[in-house]
């Protein structure tokens, strides 16, 4: 990876142990090393973990497993991205859309997933070690509160009803509710989207 006159040698290593981006980079002719820790990227694994550890234990899922996985991973970046482009922490806002449907999870069921995700969320997060309590508080509260998408609730939850909303759009779901589509379409008038070719106003 080259970029503005520093060559960047990337490796990462990815292990259950040690979430870390090590970069050995060449800065003006002098070696440094430099370790980026990633709160998203360690809970997305912890997250993957919890996922596969359901696997056959309920005979029916209203979402498959592989669903879980994808939706997770895609909702939390764009959280990021709306977090930034709306003064929240993009970081808090992605890890609490990433584990915005813990609760479907650990049930399987649709039906009363986000407020069934409440405590087991806050257990969980408790457990990553990655959080303060405030912001598991803050995680738990989103988890809880994602499904009210006709309310206004705080940033980082308008952000992961959002995020909830545009990722399953993006792989071609219906707006199986008049309430989703209406955030769809402040989302486009947000960001300046056009729908019809996609392009800025
Ligand atoms: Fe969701």
């Amino acid at each position: 990876m080259e970029s503005h006159g520093v060559v960047c040698d990337a490796s990462f290593f990815s292990c259950f142990a040690v979430m870390e981006l090590h970069y050995n980079l060449q800065v003006w002719g002098k070696q440094c090393k430099i370790i980026f820790m990633s709160k998203l990227l360690e809970l997305e694994i912890q997250l993957n973990m919890v996922i596969q550890a359901q696997e056959g234990n309920c005979q029916h899922r209203d979402e498959t497993l592989d669903w879980e996985r994808l939706h997770m991973a895609s909702s939390a970046r764009i959280a990021f991205l709306l977090a930034l482009k709306r003064g929240a922490d993009p970081e808090l806002a992605a890890c609490a859309a990433c584990v915005h449907d813990f609760g479907r999870i650990l049930t399987g069921k649709q039906a009363g997933h986000a407020e069934a995700g409440y405590e087991p969320v806050k257990a969980f997060l408790q457990k990553t070690a990655l959080f303060t309590e405030e912001e598991i508080a803050i995680i738990a509260e989103a988890v809880k509160n994602h499904s009210r998408k006709t309310e206004k609730g705080t940033l980082i939850e308008e952000i992961v009803k959002d995020a909830d909303v545009i990722d399953c759009y993006q792989y071609g779901l219906p707006f199986d509710r008049p309430e989703k589509e209406k955030r769809y379409e402040a989302w486009r008038r947000e960001y300046g989207i056009r729908e019809d070719i996609g392009e800025p106003i």
